[in-house]
């Protein structure tokens, strides 16, 4: 039997260490996704009064999502981002996208009306991201007629609060290239470069990036 060198002991401590980061990573979002409702520790954030939109927030497992507001969901989504994504390599796959949304891990924060018209949601989830704890917001989208008023920015603010207090080490999000509104928007929320944005190179571009915002209170663990 040969004698085991230094190296293969630094080696295996280092995966030993790495297994027990990711399993605490893990016990983190486990955590996160065990709340019923994590908006519930902040009401003043369930409401938005501004620029003439007025609004009531509310989170909701994909579960308990009803039958109209997934049409409302799947038709705003359509509109929205079916031409962005059939102009790039993405293309449009509505069966692929519909397992997305309605994938058990699937949360949303919806805004409606006074009068419970739906008005905007965010898909979002608490998952782990290359072995880190992030809030992942899968989309936000906004219907035309409340656009540039707020709400969008209102919206991510309270997904930083609810992935920041769950602790989650950042908000992390893809954005087509060629979607200007959105690289702005994100851009002027102070949104950058992930670290696990892809490089374009000889051989790929790619029509996205990763766009990531950390939890400045967990910062130096990241
Ligand atoms: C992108 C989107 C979510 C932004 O939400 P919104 O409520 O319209 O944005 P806000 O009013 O909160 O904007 C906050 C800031 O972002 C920037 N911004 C937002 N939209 C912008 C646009 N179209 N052009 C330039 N800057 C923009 C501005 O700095 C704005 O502040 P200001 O209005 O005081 O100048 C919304 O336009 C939308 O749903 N678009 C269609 C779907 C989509 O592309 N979703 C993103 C997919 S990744």
């Amino acid at each position: 039997m040969g004698r085991k060198t230094s190296k293969g002991k630094e080696k295996r401590l280092q995966q030993r260490e790495e297994a027990l980061q990711i399993a605490a990573a893990k016990a983190v979002v486990d955590k996160a996704n065990a709340q019923e409702d994590p908006l519930a520790p902040f009401p003043a954030f369930r409401n938005f009064n501004k620029n003439g939109v007025e609004a009531t927030l509310s989170c909701v497992k994909s579960e308990n999502i009803d039958n109209d507001t997934w049409n409302w969901i799947f038709n705003l989504l359509e509109c929205n981002m079916k031409p962005l994504y059939n102009s790039c390599s993405w293309g449009w796959n509505e069966k692929v996208k519909k397992e997305e949304l309605t994938d058990e891990r699937a949360l949303y924060l919806v805004a409606r009306d006074k009068e419970g018209k739906a008005l905007a949601f965010s898909h979002f989830r608490f998952d782990l991201d290359y072995g880190v704890e992030v809030l992942y917001c899968y989309e936000l989208q906004l219907e035309a007629a409340v656009r540039r008023k707020g709400l969008g920015k209102f919206m991510m603010q309270v997904l930083e609060l609810m992935g920041f207090s769950a602790k989650m080490k950042k908000v992390v999000l893809t954005v087509l290239k060629h979607n200007p509104d959105a690289m702005n928007f994100f851009t002027a929320l102070r949104y950058s470069l992930d670290e696990t944005s892809p490089e374009d190179n000889l051989y790929e571009e790619f029509p996205y990036v990763i766009l990531s915002k950390p939890n400045k209170k967990l910062l130096s663990s990241v």
